[in-house]
């Protein structure tokens, strides 16, 4: 791995150690960058965002126990520590550094009016530190150190990839590095929707997400929440012009009462992504002709939903009767992330006149 004759095409990725991982997390990331470790022609580094897990209110006993979770699903679904370096950031001290090396290129009023600053001022206006405002620059940091080519992330983290381009860009430029300007890589399922109907899975929105830890119970219980219509349904198909292209979704609309059903549509999709678009186009038929059941569709959906994550708990059940196992695997993908974050930045402090 070490040799640098043949270069790889470098991946790096993470998530952030502030829950559990859901569905959207499953299909919007974790399952490219599953398929991406076994290509030969990639290089693929995988964190734990434990540092970023800090820019937002956090306690250090949830803390402790979301960032190891979030290692034990990471081995559970199939990350691979022969094939890819997988590591705590926070073990990496590097990054750190770096970003406050990069922190010289950003001016602040750059990073205050980044959307995801923005938004999450708003969710905590009590909570608006130095480390929320340099979020992007560690973010950069991460990606950088690793001289990474391509990130798979969702679409809501590209104002941060166009911040780490920024500043690979003044740093080749300033001080003459040639470091790679990093791309987004897509996954394809890169969107599941929320169990409420509106936008997509998310960890801050509770009912709005199935965890990967859900039992078929719970899923039921969940899945039974999401609000439905009379069942006399009508579809339009709209386009949507997304940034990348115009994309048709179909939206369904309750014939009684002419309102948007965002809950059947959320259905829909679920049923696409778990039980194939055949079965969605014979469950929009159904609602159109007023002979759908939405207590069998629901719990079809159910256990669709966890046959795909019960093999993942069950390898997660194993991991953690394991600890030593999983203390080895730590210690040896931090010291391999470590080894190749060093070259960066004694790069970054000779250019910086850092290093004699
Ligand atoms: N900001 C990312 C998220 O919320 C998590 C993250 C931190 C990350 N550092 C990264 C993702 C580096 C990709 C690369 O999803």
């Amino acid at each position: 791995m070490e040799n640098q004759k043949t270069k790889k095409t470098r991946i790096l990725s993470g998530m952030r150690a502030t829950g559990k991982l859901h569905l959207g997390n499953y299909f919007g990331a974790a399952k490219g960058m599953v398929a991406l470790q076994s290509r030969k022609d990639y290089e693929t580094f995988y964190m734990v965002a434990d540092l970023h897990a800090l820019t937002t209110p956090f306690s250090p006993k949830t803390l402790s126990q979301y960032r190891r979770n979030v290692m034990v699903d990471y081995l559970a679904i199939g990350l691979d520590p022969q094939r890819s370096t997988i590591f705590f950031q926070s073990m990496v001290p590097e990054h750190i550094e770096l970003a406050y090396y990069l922190s010289t290129l950003v001016s602040v009023a750059r990073m205050q009016h980044l959307p995801t600053f923005k938004e999450k001022v708003k969710q905590y206006p009590e909570n608006v530190t130095l480390a929320l405002l340099n979020y992007p620059v560690l973010m950069a940091a991460d990606i950088l150190i690793y001289q990474a080519d391509l990130v798979p992330v969702g679409i809501d983290q590209e104002p941060h990839l166009e911040v780490s381009r920024e500043i690979v860009r003044k740093l080749n430029q300033i001080y003459q590095l040639h470091l790679p300007q990093p791309r987004r890589f897509k996954t394809s399922g890169d969107y599941v929707p929320s169990l409420n109907g509106i936008g997509k899975m998310s960890k801050s929105v509770p009912g709005s997400f199935i965890a990967l830890d859900d039992s078929l119970a719970v899923i039921n219980q969940k899945i039974a929440k999401v609000p439905t219509d009379s069942g006399r349904g009508q579809i339009q198909l709209t386009q949507v012009d997304k940034k990348a292209g115009f994309q048709v979704t179909k939206r369904y609309f309750d014939a009684r009462t002419n309102q948007e059903s965002v809950g059947v549509g959320a259905l829909m999709k679920l049923v696409e992504l778990f039980m194939g678009e055949a079965k969605r186009a014979a469950f929009e038929h159904q609602y159109q002709a007023e002979t759908l059941s939405y207590n069998q569709l629901k719990s079809q959906l159910a256990q669709a939903i966890f046959a795909e994550i019960e093999p993942i708990q069950r390898k997660k059940q194993s991991l953690l009767t394991q600890p030593n196992y999983l203390d080895e695997v730590i210690a040896h993908g931090a010291e391999k992330a470590r080894a190749q974050a060093q070259i960066t930045l004694k790069l970054v402090k000779k250019a910086f006149g850092l290093l004699n």
